[in-house]
């Protein structure tokens, strides 16, 4: 079955419990804020660096850089999210500019930040040329000459001729009770797009489960059309860094505004 299904919706009403993807969010924070910390200093180097990220959803990314002495904003575009991550951030006495926002429509100044992050593949959300290549145009118009632009993804490269039908189940945990999450990927015919069915399954008591099921739309985007839509959207020095390379979880694109 085609379909397209609304990203804002998805998140939405994903951001409640988003964290529990995780089988330890907080670890999860510090490690891919220590990774993408060591990718932006390469390329800085020290001092105080303004670094917006444009999906920053509950703020898995944010909160850690926000904790390691980034000046944060951030935008997203689901709301619940955008709320989310606000509240996380004031648990934890982190200050960050959060609103809601498209990242095909940046509400930011021209050559406002040091870095643009956009982390754990929200960028294939987005399912045509067309809108990819606004979305890396805003990220490089809000970026500083010099700067430095971070988009990571799934390693779609190394699955898309097998075009899984599933995704590895995640098992988590809420006071004491089990969390599993797992995804069917249905592929639109003779496309790299794919319709994700998210389930979350959850133990309400002994014996007793829950599952809710959500549906978003992905495009298995390769690096190498994700560079050439950088190079158009006026990104010098596009190139990639492995999980190996950076210590992240996912391959990281790096450019800089030309
Ligand atoms: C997999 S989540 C990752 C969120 C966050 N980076 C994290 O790791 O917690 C993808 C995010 O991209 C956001 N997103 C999708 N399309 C977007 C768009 N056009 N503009 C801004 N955010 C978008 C979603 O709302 C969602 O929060």
């Amino acid at each position: 079955m085609v379909a397209f299904h609304d990203t804002r919706a998805f998140y939405d009403g994903l951001a409640p419990t988003y964290d529990q993807i995780y089988s330890d969010w907080e670890g999860a924070i510090a490690r891919q804020a220590a990774a993408l910390d060591r990718v932006i200093r390469r390329s800085l180097g020290t001092g105080t660096l303004r670094v917006l990220d444009c999906a920053c959803g509950i703020g898995t990314q944010l909160i850690g850089l926000a904790a390691l002495g980034y000046q944060m904003s951030g935008g997203d575009l689901s709301p619940a999210a955008v709320a989310r991550a606000t509240a996380e951030c004031e648990t934890r006495d982190l200050i960050a500019d959060i609103v809601a926002a498209d990242m095909r429509h940046l509400p930011h100044q021209d050559e406002t930040f040091d870095a643009v992050v956009c982390a754990d593949n929200a960028l294939p959300h987005l399912l045509t040329d067309e809108d990819v290549l606004q979305a890396l145009h805003e990220m490089r118009r809000v970026a500083r000459p010099g700067a430095v632009i971070l988009v990571t993804t799934r390693d779609y490269d190394s699955i898309i001729a097998d075009r899984p039908a599933t995704a590895p189940v995640q098992r988590s945990g809420v006071s004491g009770r089990r969390v599993v999450t797992t995804q069917l990927w249905d592929w639109h015919p003779g496309s790299a797009v794919y319709d994700l069915t998210h389930l979350q399954v959850s133990e309400t008591s002994p014996g007793q489960w829950a599952t809710t099921a959500r549906m978003a739309t992905y495009r298995a985007w390769t690096r190498s059309e994700l560079s050439d839509l950088a190079r158009a959207a006026g990104m010098t020095d596009v190139h990639w860094a492995t999980g190996t390379e950076t210590g992240f979880f996912q391959p990281i694109m790096i450019g800089s505004p030309s």
